[in-house]
């Protein structure tokens, strides 16, 4: 299948689990506590057995990284990384953000992803080498060169104890330089946000694979830059991402390593 096809299929299976999601939002029943953190719903289980289906349907061979029933290898070099609902506390709360993420790869590189917010419709999509979209535009970070004009998102989930308090200090040091910070609890809307340049950044420690698999993607194709917090390149296995327009990723870096100055610095 050529990467514009499956473009198109990744698009298709995100906006189908969406369905589902929407179909059980503010119905939730079933609230469970999960044994690493978190919680799941049952809607977060029927979305993703909905995803999974019309994967193996279509791809039999393939492998899949997926966040509520693990991984399943096979023989394909395929391999699609899945959450099926990123923003489960919002989601179990009635608070309407959250998204389906769904990213197709093959080893390192990614061929195509989709994150789809079904509360608002908006599906913003990329394939390898022919760019990243929001319902179909072409879409790109932003220009901004200064931080202290940057709106940036950030995410601390489960966080506790000094892990926490890490955290809020990296926190506290953007956000005493930067126009604004918003924590709105879905990574992976997040990263397509600063896809689409409603954010000029993000960051966030401790992602799984199926957060940020499509959302790297997205950033990539819409000319951005994603490294760890030391700078260096980054993959979504390693589980710690900082995501930008690229013009103001050395000064953002800085920020969080505690080395930025509060006052105005010369962008790069
Ligand atoms: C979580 C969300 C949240 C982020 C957490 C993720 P989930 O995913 O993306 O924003 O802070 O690290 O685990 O559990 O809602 O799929
Ligand atoms: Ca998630
Ligand atoms: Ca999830």
């Amino acid at each position: 299948m050529t990467g514009m096809r499956l473009g198109e299929f990744v698009k298709s299976v995100a906006a189908g689990a969406g369905e589902v999601l929407l179909k059980y939002f503010n119905r939730v029943r079933r609230i469970e506590r999960k044994l690493n953190a978190g919680i799941v719903t049952e809607a977060d289980k029927y979305a993703e057995d909905y995803i999974l289906k019309r994967i193996f349907r279509s791809f039999p061979d393939s492998s899949v990284i997926t966040e509520e029933s693990g991984e399943y290898k096979r023989e394909s070099s395929l391999c699609w990384i899945i959450d099926p609902l990123d923003g489960t506390t919002n989601y179990a709360h009635g608070f309407p953000w959250f998204c389906v993420s769904i990213a197709v790869y093959e080893g390192k590189k990614g061929l195509a992803g989709a994150i789809y917010q079904p509360t608002t419709g908006e599906m913003f999509s990329a394939v390898s080498g022919h760019g990243a979209r929001l319902n179909g535009k072409r879409i790109h970070v932003t220009r901004e060169t200064n931080i202290e004009d940057a709106l940036l998102g950030t995410g601390f989930r489960y966080a506790t104890g000094e892990h926490l308090g890490r955290e809020i200090y990296a926190f506290h040091r953007v956000s005493e330089v930067a126009r604004g910070v918003r924590r709105p609890g879905a990574a992976a809307l997040d990263l397509a946000f600063v896809a689409c340049g409603r954010y000029d950044g993000f960051w966030e420690r401790g992602l799984s694979p199926w957060d940020v698999a499509a959302g790297f993607l997205l950033v990539e194709e819409a000319g951005g830059k994603i490294s760890d917090y030391r700078g260096s390149p980054t993959g979504c296995h390693d589980g710690e991402c900082v995501a930008s327009n690229g013009k103001l990723h050395g000064r953002l870096i800085r920020l969080l390593k505690g080395t930025g100055s509060k006052s105005r610095a010369r962008a790069d």
